[in-house]
């Protein structure tokens, strides 16, 4: 079902001095921050030959990331973001099999504006996964 690795997000505090460590000290291709308030984060990409890296900072007072950066202050892996084809298709074999889907169960507009779902860690190895179509 899942195809290619899409990106590994990690959430930080300070988005701007986790840009520079990938950029200066680790000599990646790194974005400038953008602020998407509808999801109440700050994202950089980092851009690798075979994937990407998501850098997430808490934005707003209602950020869903803001607990985990709290919990880890040093930064941390947040979540797994692998390709499907269809993600309706994914949610119907996900539902067969009794997996939960985070939030209504339905497919929202994600960080790339594509249609994404997240996956409970539980059910996942003690991951947070995240589903995009492509
Ligand atoms: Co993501």
């Amino acid at each position: 079902m899942i195809g290619k690795l899409n990106h590994v997000a990690i959430a930080v505090s300070d988005i701007n001095a986790a840009a520079a460590v990938y950029r200066d000290t680790l000599g990646a291709k790194v974005t400038d921050a953008t602020d998407l308030p509808e999801h109440g984060v700050t994202t950089v990409f980092i851009e690798l030959p075979n994937t990407k890296i998501e850098l997430l900072q808490p934005l707003g007072d209602n950020s869903p990331i803001q607990r985990f950066v709290e919990k880890n202050p040093a930064g941390g892996i947040h979540h797994i973001c692998y390709e499907v084809d269809d993600i309706e298709q994914a949610i119907s074999k996900l539902a067969f099999d009794g997996t939960k889907i985070l939030g209504d169960g339905q497919p929202k507009i994600g960080a790339h504006g594509k249609l994404v779902i997240f996956l409970h860690p539980k059910d996942f190895c003690g991951t947070l996964i995240e589903l995009e179509q492509v």
